[in-house]
Formats: C-alpha cells, structure tokens, sequence
C-alpha cells in the first residue's frame, strides 16, 4: 500500500555505518530458507549499509563504504547513525496480525486463568465473536487510528512490514470499512502494510445454524467488493473445528482464485486438517499449524507455501505445546514466525518477543529464528523480490538493536532494544 508523505520524504540518504554486525541474509539459492540454508544470516563484521530514495544502495564494510566517491562528495546531506555497538538486520515482516480491533478481551483473559479453555469461552459467547459489536459499531477513522498506533508500536520494535487482516466485525459493511481502516492506517505510516480480507473468521451469531449461508456471503459479495474496491491482497480462513470446515475453506479459496486474490489461511491450530487438497489453489502460507500430519509435511517441503508459526498464541493461551519447528525445518518445510497481534489469543506486537518463544519451547537456533521473521516472512507475503534480505535494489527496510551479537535478540526476552527502524528510507527512532 502506497504512502505519499513517505514518498517525498524517502528521498534523504541514510548511512548506517560502524555495525558490530549487519545481517544481510543474503543467500545463493532462489526460494523460501529451508533446512540448514535458514541458518545462513550471511554476516558482515564492522558493517555499513547507505540508503537513498527509499531503496538500499550498498552494503558491506564500512571502510568500502567510506570510499564510495558519491558518498565523499554528498556526505553533508547524508543523515548518518554510529551503529558501533550495535547489530543491523532487515526490520521484521509481521507476515499474521490482526489489528482491526477495539478491545481487549479481559474476561478470557481472566476465565482462562481459572482453567477455562479458548474452545470453553468461544462457545460460551467470549471469542472471536465477543470482539464484533465494538467493531460493527465503530467509526472508520477510530479503526485507521487504531490500527496506526499499532503500526507506529510495531516499527519502534523493528517491524517494518505488516500483514493486516480484518476479521472483527464480519458484516459486508464491517469487513470493507475494517480494510479501509487498514488502508487509511497504511497510508499515514512509512512502513509497508499488506491488507488480507478475513470475513471467514467465525460465523457470526445471526448466521448461526447456517453457516453456509453466510460463506456464500463471504465469496459472493466480500471477496468480490474486497478485490473489485482493492482494499485486500489476500484471503485467509480460519479452517479448524468451531470455525469453517475444509469443503468451505476450498470453497473461499476458489471464489478468492476467480476474483485474483491470493489466499492463506489459518490451519491446524486446534485439530488437524489435511492440507495436500489445498494446495492447488497455492497458498501463500499456512498459519499456526500445531497439528499437522507426516504426509502433509513431506508435501509442504516440495512446495513454497510457508508454514507461519505464532507460538505468541500457544504462550498466551497457557498452552503446554508449542508447534513442532524442528519436525518441520528438518523436513525442508520453509518455516515463518509472525506475532498473530490479536486481543484473544496473542496481545504482543513484538517480534522479538516471538522470536524468543521460538527459541525457548520451539528449540529453533537465534539464526533460524531470525531468518524466519525477516526473508521467510516476506515469502510468506510474497514480497521477498523487496523485502527480508539487506541487499543493494531492495526497499530500505532495516532494524538497528543496542546489542553486539544477534543472538541477543531473542535472548532479552520482553525488553525492546530496537533504537533505530528505518522504513522504506525513513527514519523512525526508538529512543
Ligand atoms: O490466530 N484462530 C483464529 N484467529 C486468531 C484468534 C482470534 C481471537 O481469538 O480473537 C488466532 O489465534
Ligand atoms: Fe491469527
């Protein structure tokens, strides 16, 4: 999504030089990280990157950079940051959020602190569906405001693409102005925000007992005004037990096809669901996927759908379980990490944070986990020809964090180190 104000502004020159680390995740072959190739983040020691216009210009040794005659002669206008002490990498790509709420869920919160479990309180009447009214009843401008606060929280810990859905107020109207909200949000924020129609989040309450009649509505009027009015990118279901079943998810997933908007979905977070019918119609990603069987895995190697894990949900809900990294790395499936920002199930927007839990119960390396929030994230939103690696021609998208070695990321769990967050050029400070 486009973003006038940035444009202009984009077109200043950043140097960041004197890094203790810049990590490019440059890497030789084409195609989502898989196996061991997620742990190459391609380091530069003493590193420095020069940005202009919005897109990275160089980057290697800040003794190079210093003998580059552009940068001698224009070094006056150039704005430049001492990142001695400091690691430089690509900022994070969110690649699953769910900005477009009003409040926080306090009574799930505390329900399942006295044992109840997300399934109880979903069909209690808490849930996704406790979130709509609030939504429904919302003007569009305190939706947008809403969702920039979160966009602005997100870039001053290093995130600097976002994947936005809607999926809180599961009306026609409600879905068009909670993608429009993300728009307006999107369109004030320098970063980079991409836009995914959820209206298959539950079936609501009136549609209750008939649910197929309201995934008609899904396919014959959201999906075809969402794409007719561009207002989403892409369509994701939630495709589990208490939400939609595989026929229904298949029948999203055909509507979003001929109306040409991708899709991706939610899968295997509280059942298993077998996946291989799916990907004909080429998911973008699979996202949770806490259940998955062994066939299903041996498939998803061949294939670039990435697997999204959000251990953010399984830490918040108190789960004992996490999704199964290893299983899934070690077979060749290209693995992401994203925050599922959400007021039910993962209330954080850090990638760090995330990032920590998949190194702590998710036995993923500093370096697979970094990889998996920066170049395999802008896979899974098909962004990474732009996005995810700190290469000469891509969108100046970078995090500097106060630490000397990268594996420190993960490891200062719940504090924020990002000082710096550049976004398509611009400049955004964390101190
Ligand atoms: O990714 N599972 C579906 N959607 C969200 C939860 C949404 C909510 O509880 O509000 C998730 O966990
Ligand atoms: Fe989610």
């Amino acid at each position: 999504m486009g973003n006038d104000r940035a444009k202009t502004r984009s077109h200043q020159a950043v140097l960041l030089a004197n890094a203790s680390q810049i990590l490019t995740l440059w890497a030789p072959s084409p195609g989502p990280r898989r196996g061991p190739a997620l742990k190459e983040l391609s380091i530069i020691i003493g590193g420095a990157v020069l940005c202009f216009a919005g897109k990275i210009v160089s980057v290697g040794t800040t003794k190079e950079a210093l003998r580059d005659l552009w940068l001698k002669k224009n070094r006056k206008t150039v704005t430049e940051i001492d990142c001695a002490g400091k690691v430089v990498l690509p900022g994070f790509v969110d690649s699953h959020t769910h900005p477009v709420f009003v409040n926080p869920r306090l009574v799930d919160f505390e329900k399942r602190i006295e044992g109840a479990s997300y399934e109880q309180i979903a069909s209690a009447g808490g849930g996704i569906r406790s979130s709509l009214d609030a939504v429904r009843n919302a003007p569009k401008k305190q939706l947008a405001d809403t969702v920039l606060t979160a966009f602005r929280d997100m870039a001053a810990h290093g995130t600097t693409t976002v994947e936005a859905k809607s999926g809180y107020g599961l009306t026609l109207e409600s879905e068009l102005r909670s993608l429009a909200a993300i728009r307006d949000a999107a369109s004030t924020w320098p970063g980079t925000a991409v836009a995914t129609l959820l209206g298959a989040h539950v079936v609501p309450q009136e549609f209750q007992g008939r649910s197929q009649k309201y995934v008609e509505l899904v396919c014959t009027e959201m999906i075809p005004r969402a794409a007719r009015e561009k207002l989403a990118q892409f369509v994701d279901v939630f495709c589990d037990k208490g939400a939609f079943s595989p026929a229904q998810t298949e029948q999203i997933f055909a509507a979003a096809q001929a109306n040409g908007l991708a899709v991706r979905a939610h899968m295997g977070q509280l059942s298993e669901t077998t996946l291989a019918p799916f990907l004909r119609f080429k998911p973008a990603s699979f996202d949770h996927m806490d259940h998955v069987s062994d066939s299903d895995v041996q498939q998803l190697a061949k294939n670039d759908t990435v697997a999204t894990l959000v251990p953010g949900a399984n830490y918040f809900l108190g789960l004992k379980d996490y999704p199964n990294a290893r299983r899934l790395i070690d077979a060749g499936v290209p693995v992401a990490l994203a925050t599922d920002y959400n007021p039910g199930t993962s209330p954080t927007i850090s990638m760090a944070m995330a990032m920590s839990l998949a190194c702590t119960h998710m036995k993923m390396s500093p370096a697979e986990a970094i990889a998996a929030a920066t170049i395999n994230g802008a896979w899974a939103l098909r962004l990474a020809d732009r996005k995810g690696s700190i290469e000469p021609g891509k969108d100046a998208d970078l995090a500097v964090f106060a630490v000397n070695d990268y594996r420190e990321i993960p490891y200062w769990f719940g504090a924020n180190r990002c000082t710096h967050t550049i976004l398509n050029g611009i400049l955004a400070s964390g101190d």
